[in-house]
């Protein structure tokens, strides 16, 4: 008898759609259309050219073999050295994890804290893989929805209600935040920190657009807390996202749990991106004018969507995103970035991606790409929303 397999329950999450967007914008382009590429959330330019020095130099010294599940000692102490010039935050090498970008990182910290059937608080609009890897680990996203009353930031009061109405063991949070951009503010990662500690909370700080501010300077929640988690990874501000590079600061109590995990789940993160990343962090003037444009394409998208109708969308202070209201043209993103992207070729990623309540009245545009696209992108945009 030949049945056909039936995939297993728990990898039945939701599509990522600006992966789907992606898949369609590429097989446009093989057809030879011109596509502005506004979906992607990862820089348009290279790894700092001393990183790609550096790897070029360890590939010349031979093998590139496996390495300690922690991470390489000399990546694992400089990580730790840029809490305290960074945030001037002391963080000793061995609470830094190294891992297979900040996904890799979430994968060993939620199996490290949660049993299954715990509850996550996540905040929505969100990044979607949050609630695809809790749901495919058999744990349970609760979604906080924000919004302008809080400039689209989770707050430790949406947390002490959502925790009244039943136990959460867990919160997950960006700052700044994809898709809308908006960070949040020092005092009120304080009062999170400490409502977290209070409730017994497992605090997740997702702090991968640290670095990518523009209004301003993004907190570590390891100033107000010891306790909290904290993944950060070099894919955005030192654009790397090919490399699979990112970091996890632990207590020192999850720290044997998670080695045990990332050596039975990845062994180690990638040795060569391992050597090449050290170098990231000299790499600032590199990094710094990466910033400086992603900075000019803001203002830009700033003074120009309004004039095309787009003029409702949150705080954008930082990250490379702007989450726009498109309620004026549609109810149903999905439909209208997949008729823009066909009629105009400028790919945008639907809003549902991010809120499953809400999306259908948003979309996000990234600014993450190179200038000529931002102008190119708003010139069609103007053309086609007109009509
Ligand atoms: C908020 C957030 N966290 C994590 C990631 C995953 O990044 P990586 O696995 O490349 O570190 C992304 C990617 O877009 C993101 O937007």
């Amino acid at each position: 008898m030949n049945l056909p397999l039936s995939p297993s329950r728990r990898s039945n999450i939701a599509p990522f759609m600006a992966m789907d967007v992606l898949r369609d914008a590429k097989a446009l382009e093989r057809a030879g259309r011109s596509i502005i590429h506004l979906e992607l959330g990862e820089p348009g330019v290279a790894a700092p050219l001393r990183v790609r020095e550096a790897a070029i130099q360890s590939l010349g010294q031979g093998a590139i073999g496996y390495g300690e599940a922690l991470g390489e000692a000399a990546l694992r102490a400089r990580i730790a050295r840029h809490y305290g010039e960074r945030y001037d935050v002391e963080v000793a090498p061995d609470r830094v994890i190294v891992a297979t970008g900040s996904s890799g990182g979430f994968l060993i910290a939620f199996l490290a804290a949660f049993d299954p059937g715990a509850r996550i608080a996540v905040a929505a609009p969100g990044y979607p893989a949050y609630a695809n890897i809790l749901s495919a680990l058999g744990l349970e996203p609760i979604l906080l929805d924000v919004g302008e009353e809080t400039r689209f930031a989770p707050t430790a009061a949406m947390l002490a209600a959502a925790h009244r109405e039943k136990k959460l063991h867990g919160a997950l949070f960006m700052s700044p935040a994809n898709p809308t951009g908006a960070m949040i503010g020092r005092e009120e990662l304080a009062r999170i920190c400490a409502f977290c500690e209070e409730a017994g909370i497992v605090l997740v700080s997702d702090e991968i657009y640290h670095g990518l501010e523009y209004e301003m300077r993004a907190e570590t929640a390891l100033r107000f807390s010891h306790r909290a988690l904290v993944i950060n990874s070099f894919s955005k501000y030192y654009a790397m996202t090919g490399w699979r590079l990112g970091w996890l600061v632990a207590p020192p109590e999850l720290i044997r749990p998670l080695e045990r995990l990332q050596q039975s789940l990845a062994i180690c993160a990638p040795t060569l991106s391992q050597r090449a990343a050290l170098a990231a962090f000299d790499a600032g003037d590199e990094l710094e004018a990466n910033r400086a444009a992603y900075a000019r394409n803001r203002a830009f998208l700033l003074d120009r969507l309004p004039r095309l109708g787009l003029d409702k969308f949150a705080p954008p202070d930082g990250a490379f995103y702007i989450y726009a209201d498109v309620s004026r043209f549609t109810d149903d993103s999905v439909a209208f970035c997949r008729r823009m992207l066909h009629e105009t070729g400028v790919a945008t990623t639907p809003g549902l991606d991010f809120d499953p309540r809400r999306g259908g009245k948003t979309l996000r545009i990234s600014y993450a790409g190179p200038e000529a696209d931002m102008r190119e992108g708003v010139a069609r945009l103007e053309a086609w929303l007109r009509v």
